[in-house]
């Protein structure tokens, strides 16, 4: 007989399998990525990040998140690829960010502020987010779109490898949203853990479980006495065909 751990792994794999459906995902996301470095090289042009801070300070309205994170949707939809959580898995983390009654926030992978919009546009009074982001041009255009979002009080940015930043937080969260470099989302849970950094009922919310087949870190929410997890469907940023997941664990200390 196969012991528990061999079962739930199994179990835990099902709805992840390679399939061509991801596969093409994420060859449409690296062909594309491809195609504007290219183009944006031979025209000398500014990097597709700026082109969308510039044509969210031409088309949305100061103070209005909703007009903000629409523009840059729009953008997603109709000009280039961008790696932001998106509107459809958005609208779930603002759901999740409501119920939690979170007051403390950590976010792993700020990109250009878009989850952050959100995540701010949708927390209790009172509450703070804490984004961390390796990127430092990343960071300064993520800045500028919160503060044109009127939001910009609500957050703290920390600019470095999450690894590195984890360990000098000395902090306690109730809700942590996990989207950047996907071979360190279990690597830097489990460093939350150890630096004691997750609060008993803490929602950790992990996007990209499916498109990037993140089975490791699936297997440890999914195992560990710490957590309860669930799974939750849904679509890759930007497209209506390709597979994507998000996967929410409760912490219980
Ligand atoms: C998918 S994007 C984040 C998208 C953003 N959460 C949103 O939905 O709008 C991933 C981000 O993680 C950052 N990143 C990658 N590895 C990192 C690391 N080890 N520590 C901190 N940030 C990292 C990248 O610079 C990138 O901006």
């Amino acid at each position: 007989m196969r012991n528990s751990k061999e079962n739930f792994k199994k179990k835990s794999r099902t709805p992840f399998q390679i399939n061509k459906k991801s596969f093409f995902g994420v060859m449409e996301i690296v062909l594309s990525e491809l195609k504007n470095l290219f183009i944006s090289k031979l025209n000398k042009e500014m990097s597709k990040e700026k082109r969308v801070l510039n044509y969210v300070l031409s088309n949305a309205q100061k103070n209005d998140p909703k007009s903000i994170l629409e523009a840059i949707d729009e953008c997603g939809y109709k000009k280039f690829f961008l790696m932001n959580i998106g509107d459809k898995k958005g609208q779930i983390l603002e759901e999740y960010v409501r119920s939690s009654q979170a007051k403390n926030i950590l976010e792993l992978g700020v990109y250009l502020g878009y989850s952050t919009i959100r995540i701010a546009r949708s927390m209790s009074e009172g509450a703070h987010i804490h984004s961390i982001d390796v990127n430092e041009n990343f960071l300064e255009i993520a800045k500028k779109h919160l503060d044109f979002a009127g939001l910009a009080e609500q957050v703290s940015f920390f600019q470095g490898k999450a690894s590195e930043v984890i360990p000098e937080l000395n902090m306690q969260f109730d809700f942590i949203f996990i989207d950047h470099w996907k071979e360190a989302y279990l690597q830097d849970l489990k460093l939350l853990i150890k630096h004691d950094c997750l609060n008993d009922g803490a929602v950790v919310f992990a996007d990209n479980i499916v498109l990037f087949h993140l089975e490791d870190y699936l297997d440890f929410v999914r195992t560990s006495q710490n957590f309860s997890s669930k799974f939750i469907p849904s679509l890759r940023e930007y497209s209506s065909s390709h597979p994507d997941g998000i996967e929410i664990s409760y912490f219980v200390k």
